[in-house]
């Protein structure tokens, strides 16, 4: 496999519910994605966009089909060297932030680094130059309940980068924020692979979001095409 590729998956079939009654989400996707490369998979709702990103993140194992993450077959290994590789290569944003209510936005984003064993000076020092960077540092102490969408989303992104993943899987992230902040946030996300040559894939049913990103691929009966 070619060094230049972070992600690439073959073959990935995924569906729900029992054998008499299952539904077929995923009917062997296949994609690539290259260092430093944001990638939008565009669908409608329902056509099973965070189920492959479940798959590719290692979250959910696919019923058939491969992922590797930076050459290592992410589904061949057992559990615990699968969950080291996800949380070294890999980080997660989601449509709804999932950042922890009882913390605040700075700890928030220590909180990867804290649980890799990092001192809490290190972890901090972390936190707070990457909400600097993405443009919240004066939100530091804030609990998420206390700021805007937009913020929160940022927080989330820094949280999701803290560890330097090579590759991160955003589901929606801008699905519940208005046009300009999500442009906002687009804008933020392709400056952030540019500077840290970090892949994004990006699951969105907007056209909005995907605008700026190198390449759109579309989910549709199951298989991913390179066009609509
Ligand atoms: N846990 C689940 N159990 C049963 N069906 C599910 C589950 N998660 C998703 N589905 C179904 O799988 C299909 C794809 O869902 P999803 O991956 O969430 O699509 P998208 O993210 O593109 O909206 C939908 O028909 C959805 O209802
Ligand atoms: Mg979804």
């Amino acid at each position: 496999m070619s060094k230049e590729i972070v992600l690439s998956a073959q073959n990935v079939y995924c569906s729900y519910g029992s054998d008499d009654v299952s539904i077929k989400v995923l009917k062997g996707a296949d994609i690539a994605i290259r260092i430093g490369e944001v990638v939008a998979v565009m669908g409608p709702s329902g056509s099973g966009k965070s189920t492959l990103l479940h798959a590719l993140g290692l979250l959910e194992r696919p019923e058939k089909g491969k992922v590797f993450i930076c050459g290592e077959d992410g589904w061949a290994m057992n559990g615990r060297k699968r969950a080291e590789l996800r949380n070294r290569k890999i980080g997660f944003v989601f449509q709804f932030h999932h950042l922890l209510e009882e913390f605040t936005l700075k700890e928030n984003v220590m909180m990867p680094c804290l649980i890799a064993g990092e001192s809490s000076e290190e972890a901090a020092g972390k936190a707070e130059r990457l909400l600097e960077r993405v443009g919240i540092i004066h939100r530091a102490s804030h609990f998420p309940s206390r700021v805007s969408g937009g913020e929160r989303q940022r927080a989330a992104i820094a949280r999701a980068i803290v560890m330097k993943p090579d590759i991160v899987l955003a589901d929606e992230p801008t699905g519940n924020l208005d046009t300009v902040t999500s442009a906002e946030i687009e804008k933020l996300i392709m400056e952030l692979a540019e500077e840290g040559r970090r892949s994004f894939l990006l699951a969105t049913h907007s056209e909005d979001l995907a605008s700026a990103v190198h390449r759109k691929v579309f989910l549709s009966s199951g298989i991913l095409n390179e066009s609509e």
